[in-house]
C-alpha cells in the first residue's frame, strides 16, 4: 500500500468538538451537549459517564491545571477499530467557554477572539495541560489521572460541528441555526473536513433536525450524524465518519439514522 502523507505526519487524527457556546443569553441555562459527546466517546461506560460538564467555573477552577487558562478542553486519547480490522486512534478537544462564576462573563484568557474565531483554529498548544474527566475533578486533580496533552503544537485535522436538535432550555432553535451557520463559515475557511453533529436526537424536536439536514444540503452536503449521548446511539459513528473524510483509506461513511440506530442496538 502506498503510504499516506497523514501518517508521515502523525498516525493519530486530532478530533475538535465544536457548536454554540457562550454565556446563558448566548446558549440558554443548558449547553448543546459537546461535553456529552466527548466523555460517551472518549469513556462509554456508565460508570464514567457524567451528564452535568458545567462551564461555570472558578477563578481558580479556570487557571488549573485542567482547563490551563483555556476555553477548550483536551479530552484524552481513544482507539477504535474500524471496519477493515485497523486501528485509529485520535485526540478528542472540546471548543468551549469559560464563565467566570462570579461575573458571569467570559474568563479571560491568552487569546480573548470571539469564539467562532477561536473554535476554527487549526493549532492548539497548552503547556503541561492535563486531560479532563468531570466536572468534579477540578481542583482535585490528584484524585485523578494525571495524563497530559502532548507537548507542541496540536495540528487540528477536522471538527465535528455540534447542533442540539432538542426543545432546548430557554434556547430559540433559530438562533443556534444562525450561531452554527456563522461558526461554519469559519471552519470551512480552513478546508479541513467537517460532520455535522446532531445531538440529543432521544429528545429531537422534528422540525428542528429537519432544519438542520437541510442545513447541510446547503452547505456542499456536509454529512450528518444523528446522536445521542445520554442514549450512547451513534456517537462512535460521528467521529468515525470525521475520520473517513479525513482519510479516504478508512472506508467509506455509512450514514445511519436516528431511529434505524436505535433499532439495532
Ligand atoms: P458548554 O460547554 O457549557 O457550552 O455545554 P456543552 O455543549 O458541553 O453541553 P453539555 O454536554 O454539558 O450538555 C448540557 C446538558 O445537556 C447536559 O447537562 C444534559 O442535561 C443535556 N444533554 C447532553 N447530552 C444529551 C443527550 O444526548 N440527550 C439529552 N436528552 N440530553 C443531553
Ligand atoms: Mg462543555
Amino acid at each position: 500500500m502506498m503510504a499516506k502523507k497523514q501518517d508521515a505526519r502523525s498516525p493519530i487524527y486530532n478530533l475538535i468538538v465544536v457548536g454554540l457556546s457562550g454565556t446563558e443569553k448566548e446558549k440558554g441555562q443548558c449547553g448543546v451537549g459537546k461535553s456529552c459527546l466527548c466523555n460517551r466517546f472518549v469513556r462509554p461506560s456508565a460508570d464514567d459517564f457524567y451528564l452535568d460538564h458545567t462551564s461555570v467555573l472558578s477563578t481558580s477552577d479556570f487557571g488549573g491545571r485542567v482547563v490551563n487558562n483555556d476555553h477548550f478542553l483536551f479530552w484524552g486519547e481513544v482507539s477504535r477499530v474500524l471496519e477493515e480490522g485497523q486501528e485509529c486512534r485520535m485526540h478528542v478537544v472540546e471548543q468551549t467557554e469559560f464563565i467566570d462564576d462570579q461575573t458571569f462573563q467570559p474568563h479571560r484568557s491568552t487569546a480573548m477572539q470571539p469564539y467562532i474565531k477561536r473554535a476554527a483554529a487549526t493549532k492548539l498548544a497548552s503547556a503541561e495541560k492535563l486531560m479532563y474527566f468531570c466536572t468534579d475533578q477540578l481542583g482535585l486533580e490528584q484524585d485523578f489521572e494525571q495524563k497530559q496533552m502532548p507537548e507542541g503544537k496540536l495540528q487540528v485535522d477536522g471538527f465535528l460541528l455540534c447542533i442540539d436538535v432538542s426543545r432546548g432550555m430557554n434556547r430559540n432553535f433559530d438562533d443556534q441555526l444562525k450561531f452554527v451557520t456563522n461558526l461554519y463559515g469559519q471552519l470551512s475557511k480552513t478546508k479541513k473536513p467537517i460532520v455535522l453533529v446532531l445531538t440529543k436526537c432521544d429528545e429531537g424536536v422534528e422540525r428542528y433536525i429537519k432544519d438542520s439536514h437541510t442545513f447541510a444540503i446547503t452547505k456542499k452536503s456536509l454529512p450528518v450524524v444523528e446522536t445521542s449521548a445520554r442514549s450512547n446511539i451513534n456517537v462512535d459513528l460521528a467521529f468515525v465518519t470525521l475520520v473517513q473524510l479525513i482519510d479516504k483509506s478508512r472506508g467509506k461513511p455509512k450514514i445511519i439514522p436516528y431511529f434505524e440506530a436505535l433499532k439495532l442496538q
